[in-house]
């Protein structure tokens, strides 16, 4: 158990560039009728060539810094979500540490797809609540337009580039913090959703990327079903954990993949209107970089309030899942 533990900032940043249905539609052979149909999105930020996971890991995270009210030689840790990391190594923690001056953190990066960010959260949590770290910086930042294939229609479609970050620290006495995290992988179904290329399996080659190995390949209808059942199934028992209900929920933050899978997933937990928070229409689908950046758009527009029970849920290759139960 421990210490409890608390959000107390959080950050956010996109990329200029908006890239919307349209403009794909001279790209690849789609329209944005099907795109907005079949999963909710209009349009989503890509990052400048020159702009690196990093850079706007940093930038999410200097505004977190500023709404905690911290200074980066304040933090004893950096975990960053990611899987559009700068290189294959140095982490993009360390870039970020080196980027905001947080000269006395220890630094790395978490791989767990789309569920990245919560994998951190989790992780991060638990340092805290057993007195390990004080201050820690925890990031969900992609760049997916790098891994993002322009020629396949069933993908390109969906994702975009962005960060997100929060800061967590003990929380004061008579808050609740992160009650409950759940967390499960299924390593079976890697197949399903993946990068195959550039790392010891398929070294980068001449011939890897002719086969295009180094782009996202996913079986969307098969994902699809599993992100249904896994994130419904995460919040009920992350909800059982804290000893509460989905009527005590006052914000459900859920990964942004498509308009549809959340819907399903509000109707199965029978959800009330308006509770769960959804801006994948402007952002489409930014892996790691989804619940933290729709959390501080939700806190900035005042949407969670001090003493709210706030859910995160999320799903992605691994497979991955999880969900996290909050009194904000
Ligand atoms: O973030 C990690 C987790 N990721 C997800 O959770 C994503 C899960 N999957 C999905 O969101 C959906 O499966 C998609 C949005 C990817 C696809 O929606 P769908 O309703 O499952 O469509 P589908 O893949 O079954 O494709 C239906 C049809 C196909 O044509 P036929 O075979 O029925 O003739 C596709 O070729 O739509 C076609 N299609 C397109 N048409 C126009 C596929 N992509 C496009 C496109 N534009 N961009």
């Amino acid at each position: 158990m421990g210490r409890a533990v608390k959000i107390s900032g959080t950050g956010s940043y996109l990329p200029e560039k908006v890239m919307t249905n349209y403009d794909l539609e001279k790209i690849v052979d789609t329209t944005h009728e099907w795109i907005h149909t079949r999963s909710g999105i209009s349009e989503r930020h890509i990052a400048a060539d020159d702009e690196a996971t990093s850079h706007m890991a940093a930038a999410a995270s200097r505004n977190a810094l500023e709404a905690a009210g911290l200074k980066a030689e304040d933090l004893d840790m950096i975990i960053v979500g990611t899987i559009t990391p700068d290189m294959v190594f140095p982490n993009t923690a360390c870039f970020v540490q080196d980027q905001i001056g947080a000269k006395n953190a220890f630094c790395f990066d978490i791989e767990a797809a789309c569920s990245g960010f919560l994998y951190s959260l989790d992780v991060a949590k638990n340092y805290i609540a057993n007195g390990a770290a004080e201050h820690v910086l925890v990031i969900g930042a992609e760049k997916l337009s790098s891994i993002t294939d322009w020629e396949d229609r069933a993908t390109c479609v969906l994702f975009g580039d962005g960060a997100g970050a929060v800061i967590l620290g003990a929380a004061d006495e008579g808050t609740r913090g992160i009650m409950a995290n759940v967390m499960g992988s299924d390593g079976s179904l890697y197949e399903l959703l993946n990068v195959p290329g550039g790392g010891s399996r398929f070294p980068a080659s001449h011939q890897t990327v002719d086969d295009r190995l180094h782009y996202m390949k996913m079986t969307g209808r098969e994902v699809f079903k599993h992100a249904v059942r896994c994130m419904s199934d995460a919040a009920v028992k992350a909800l059982d954990k804290a000893g509460l209900t989905v009527a005590d929920v006052k914000c459900i933050i859920p990964h942004q993949a498509n308009a549809r899978i959340i819907n399903a997933i509000a109707s199965r937990l029978k959800t009330e209107e308006g509770v769960v928070y959804m801006n994948l229409e402007r952002v489409g689908n930014m892996s790691a970089a989804s619940v933290p950046v729709a959390l501080d758009e939700a806190v900035r527009e005042g949407r969670i309030k001090r003493g709210d029970i706030v859910l995160f849920v999320v799903f992605g290759g691994g497979f991955t899942w999880g969900a996290s139960v909050l009194e904000w």
